[in-house]
Parts: C-alpha cells; structure tokens; sequence
C-alpha cells in the first residue's frame, strides 16, 4: 500500500520542524520535492487512477507540494535570518556609500602651482634623472671634487660617481647641453640628502629655474622672483634679497618672506627675525656656462632652486614635514 497524502505532509513537515540546518532542510526538500521525491512520485501516480478520481487527487496532491515548497522555503529564510544575513538580502531603500576618489598630493599640488605661476610668464618644463653622476651633481657645478661646499649637502652615493640628485641644480647643466639659449625653464622633482627631522625628510622635492638670454641682470631675477612670490603667497608678501653664496651663481642671493605666521613681529617659526627663507638663487656662474659651451660675452642668466615641502607647509601653516609621507589620510583630506 502506498502511504496516504496526508501521511506524506506530517511526515514531512514533521521532519522539517526537525531539520537543524539548511543543509537538512535541502536534502528534505529533494527527498520529498526533486525530480525522483515522493510527492513529485505521488502526482505522477495519479495518472494510473480512473478518470473521475484524477481531477480531486491531483488539486490535493498539488496543494500538498505547494504547501511544501513554501514551508521549506520558510524553513531556510528562518535559518539564514539566524546567521545574521537578512531574509531579503537587498535593501535598496538604503543610502548608496559615497565613492571615495582619489585627490592630488598637497605636494604635487603645490608643485603643480609652482610650475602654472612660471610657465604664465613663459618658462617650460622639464625633468631629469634622479640618480645622477657625480659629474652633474657637482662637477659641472663648479663643485669640485673635495670642495668644502660639497658638505653643504649630505649625499647619498650609490658608487664613487653616482648619487642621489642633491638638488635640481644638475638639470641647469643638462638643459643647457640640449637647448641653446634664450633658454626659460623650470624643473619640478625629487631630490636626496641624507637628513632627517621636523624640517627635514631624505626625500623632498625642489623646483629649479633657469633663464638665459642676451642682457639678464640680477634686476631680472628680483622682478621674475618677486612676481612669483607675489602670485604664490599675495600681493602684499614682504620679500627680501639677502646675499649668500652657491659655488654656481654669483653672485648669489637666497629670498625671505615676511613670515607668514607672525606677520614680521617675530614668532618662534621664524626664529624671532620675522623673516622665512624659501628659495637660493642667483647669477649664473661663469665656469657653468664654460661647461656646456656658452659664450659668456653674449649671454647671461640668472637660476633658482625652491623646496616644494617648505613652501607648502608655509603656505598651510603646518610645523612638521613628516607629515607629508605619513599618508594619513586625515591629514590629506584636508586640502
Ligand atoms: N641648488 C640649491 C640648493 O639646493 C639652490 C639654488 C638653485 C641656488 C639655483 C642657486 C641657484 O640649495
């Protein structure tokens, strides 16, 4: 004899109500529901009744399995509600989460604002290698080999005649070699010394400038550095000229603004003078241009060499370099 309809249900909704996991649950449900299960078997059996009987047995039979299909259904939402994933596991009445995209470095931007100040009043752009020869570093810089103003700059060598670009300066030499003058350009980049502390990372970036023509005066310098000092800070930045030495200018000059926390009263920033150095500068030395061939009776120029860092942190009012290469990102979301 072949079980009842009704034997079939409590039976499964017996073992369901017993099932302890949706794998369980499955495996009732291709027990009592799959292709070869005992309720698909039992509607299939209806087929053999007389004709008269077919239509009442087969509505039950069907009632049956629906009622089935549901309760296991049920059974398994119950189960995964359990496991702490929500029945239905999408919600789109929630608020969408916000793309995070990416922003420039508050360096490179700062550099980039550099570079768009001079290329406005015509100077180019180029870059150069950081990993340089000493030739370039030093040498064509008027820097000879034990020069005392070789420890002006804390070096990292990779062998007797390679280092970590010092500085930007090299590039004076490398464009020149390349492009005859008049000659206006500016080249932002990353440059090495050994150093480290709140004003000091090994890494930071320079940008250099270089103009070269028939008839440059040191009164060029001061209306081209001024106009860029101007536009970088404002129009009412106190500057000033102060004579100094770089074995590759002469002479040479490094430039202070008024200091920008203290207004000039004096503030521990600027070390109570009220002034903040932010750039070297000078007239290009004679032996520089004897070493890429140009002729010192037809032309002259004057070159500057900046620190992106410093100037972004005055600009910012922020007192510790390192914190441009945490990569916190609290810091960076902010400008
Ligand atoms: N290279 C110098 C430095 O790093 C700056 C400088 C550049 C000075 C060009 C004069 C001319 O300190």
């Amino acid at each position: 004899m072949e079980p009842s309809l009704e034997a079939i249900r409590a039976e499964a909704l017996g073992a369901l109500a017993d099932a302890a996991g949706a794998e369980a649950v499955n495996a009732l449900s291709i027990r009592y529901l799959g292709r070869k299960g005992v309720v698909t078997q039992y509607l299939r059996n209806i087929s053999s009744l007389p004709a008269e009987q077919r239509p009442a047995a087969g509505k039950a039979a069907n009632a049956v399995k629906v009622e089935l299909e549901s309760a296991m259904k049920a059974a398994l939402d119950r189960l995964a509600e359990g496991a702490g994933r929500p029945a239905d596991a999408i919600d789109v009445s929630l608020p969408g989460r916000p793309m995070a995209p990416g922003t420039r470095h508050p360096i490179t931007r700062i550099q980039e604002e550099i570079c768009d100040i001079f290329t406005r009043i015509g100077f180019d752009i180029a870059e150069g290698p950081e990993v340089e020869s000493d030739y370039y570093n030093f040498e064509a810089l008027n820097i000879p080999r034990d020069h005392p103003a070789r420890d002006m700059q804390d070096t990292f060598y990779i062998s007797d005649s390679v280092v970590l670009r010092t500085h930007t300066s090299p590039m004076q030499v490398r464009y020149m070699e390349k492009h005859r003058p008049p000659v206006r350009v500016v080249v932002p980049g990353k440059v090495y010394r050994c150093d480290s502390d709140v004003t000091h990372t090994p890494m930071f970036h320079q940008v250099e400038g270089l103009l070269v023509d028939r008839n440059i005066s040191f009164g060029d310098l001061k209306g081209v550095l001024t106009t860029f000092i101007h536009q970088m800070f404002d129009k009412a930045t106190p500057l000033r000229f102060r004579p100094s030495f770089f074995p590759f200018t002469e002479p040479s000059a490094e430039v202070d603004i008024g200091c920008v926390i203290c207004r000039g009263s004096g503030c521990r920033v600027c070390s109570q003078t009220g002034w903040l150095e932010i750039l070297g500068s000078g007239m290009v030395h004679p032996a520089v241009f004897e070493n890429v061939d140009i002729d010192t009776s037809a032309y002259s120029g004057f070159a500057f060499g900046m620190g992106v860092e410093r100037i972004a942190m005055l600009k910012y009012g922020i007192d510790d370099i390192r914190k441009f290469f945490e990569n916190d990102l609290r810091f960076l979301r902010q400008f």
